[in-house]
């Protein structure tokens, strides 16, 4: 009866808002989903809108990680001239809120219960001033390698559990005269590694250095030993890493060219692309030492300030994202899992269901932490540069320890 209820509050409203206008409504929506796995995730998003009459106006910006599209939506807002939605990360969203940019979802939030479904962990991203403003999609985490299943069997077949079996694995990846690590030379994937790694380290230390940046821990032995990692991963990539796009890397692990991606589970949507299966053609399995803790960064669409007549595809689209129907179809294609806590995993493959389990383990742990690498640990300005220092060490220019000592002073400087 009350989801009854609920359903027609929500139709009232949509309608309300729609005000008999028959001009076509329409949505434009600024993203950096441009690689093939999220292109087909974002068609179901762009079909089920085209289903209830709204046009979809798309406006891509190619670019791993979103740094490319952050810079053309600012030139986009600067010139009065913002989009209806925009793919956008944690803290840029609340950036943008405090700018006042951002338009408000409490009507369709609260007719459709929102609160009770989206885990708080997003929701403190999805609001500004206990008012919603924006829709998430769905939850990835960073913590994740994904592995060719050929080479791994050929390399004894037994998945590392620590940092020293990952060493002898990435051996015997070289051994078979493979590219052992699948990666792409661009800051933000290397942050993507130094995730893992300092997580792998230890949750309390992940927590220490990138959430609460504690100069102790940022300047920690620790914070070395992580620096001294990337190092010996760097030793493992091939020469033409630098600048090679995410999913070029992934592809390469597809195609048997190299052992293994570090990488978050936006990969495996390229994976399914190409027709593979978890279990028979790659592994997904969490960073060695990583099993049971999460560096999370969810997607969500930030509604910006539109003008009355496109309110109501505004308000259609955010509530079509919270479907629970939705949530699972796309996110069986993107490699995340749902942003509401109610969509059941049937429907998602032995990856999708340990994404969706690990983070209610996580979460009910307390190892449940915003990903430093994809903007939910802090404001872009911290990231950013945290970004320099990592990448900075990962191509030589930076001992470990001059890192360690950067970073301090960095994180210093913008705070
Ligand atoms: C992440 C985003 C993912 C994926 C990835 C690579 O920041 O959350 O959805 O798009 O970048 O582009």
């Amino acid at each position: 009866m009350s989801k009854f209820l609920t359903t027609t509050a929500v139709a009232a409203i949509l309608a309300a808002s729609l005000g008999g206008a028959h001009a076509q409504e329409s949505v434009e929506v600024l993203h950096w989903w441009t690689s093939g796995g999220e292109a087909a995730a974002l068609d179901v998003l762009k079909k089920d809108l085209e289903s209830k009459g709204i046009a979809w106006q798309d406006m891509p910006v190619a670019g791993g990680g979103g740094t490319e599209a952050m810079t053309v939506l600012r030139a986009r807002v600067t010139a009065g001239n913002a989009p209806t939605a925009v793919q956008m990360l944690g803290f840029d969203i609340l950036d943008w809120a405090k700018e006042g940019a951002l338009g408000n979802l409490d009507e369709i939030a609260n007719a459709e219960g929102w609160d009770k479904v989206i885990p708080t962990a997003l929701q403190q991203f999805s609001k500004y001033d206990g008012h919603w403003i924006a829709a998430p999609v769905n939850v990835h985490s960073t913590n994740w390698l994904w592995i060719n299943k050929a080479a791994l069997d050929a390399a004894g077949g037994k998945e590392p559990t620590n940092w020293d079996e990952l060493v002898a694995l990435l051996e015997a990846f070289k051994a078979q005269g493979i590219t052992p690590v699948a990666h792409g030379g661009q800051a933000w994937q290397d942050a993507t590694i130094f995730d893992g790694i300092t997580l792998s380290l230890g949750t309390d230390f992940y927590k220490a250095a990138f959430i609460d940046l504690d100069p102790a821990a940022l300047g920690s032995d620790k914070m070395k030993e992580a620096f001294d990692r990337m190092s010996v991963i760097r030793s493992y990539v091939d020469d033409n890493f630098s600048g090679r796009d995410w999913n070029l890397a992934s592809a390469m692990v597809i195609e048997g060219k190299a052992g293994v991606q570090f990488m978050g589970d936006w990969a495996k949507g390229e994976f399914i692309k190409a027709g593979k299966t978890p279990g028979t053609d790659f592994v997904c399995m969490r960073f060695p030492g990583t099993q049971g803790a999460v560096t999370f960064n969810s997607d969500q669409f930030a509604m910006f300030n539109v003008s009355a007549d496109k309110k109501a595809a505004q308000l259609q689209m955010a509530s079509s994202i919270e479907s629970p129907v939705f949530q699972s179809a796309f996110n069986v294609v993107k490699g995340s899992a749902p942003a509401r806590t109610d969509v059941p995993d049937t429907d998602f493959d032995a990856c999708g269901k340990k994404a969706i389990a690990d983070l209610a383990e996580a979460n009910a742990n307390g190892t449940l932490f915003g990903s430093m690498a994809h903007g939910h640990a802090n404001p872009a300005a911290v990231k950013n540069a945290i970004y320099d220092v990592v990448t900075r060490q990962f191509n030589g220019e930076l001992t470990s320890e001059e890192a360690v000592q950067e970073l301090v002073a960095a994180v210093a400087a913008v705070q």
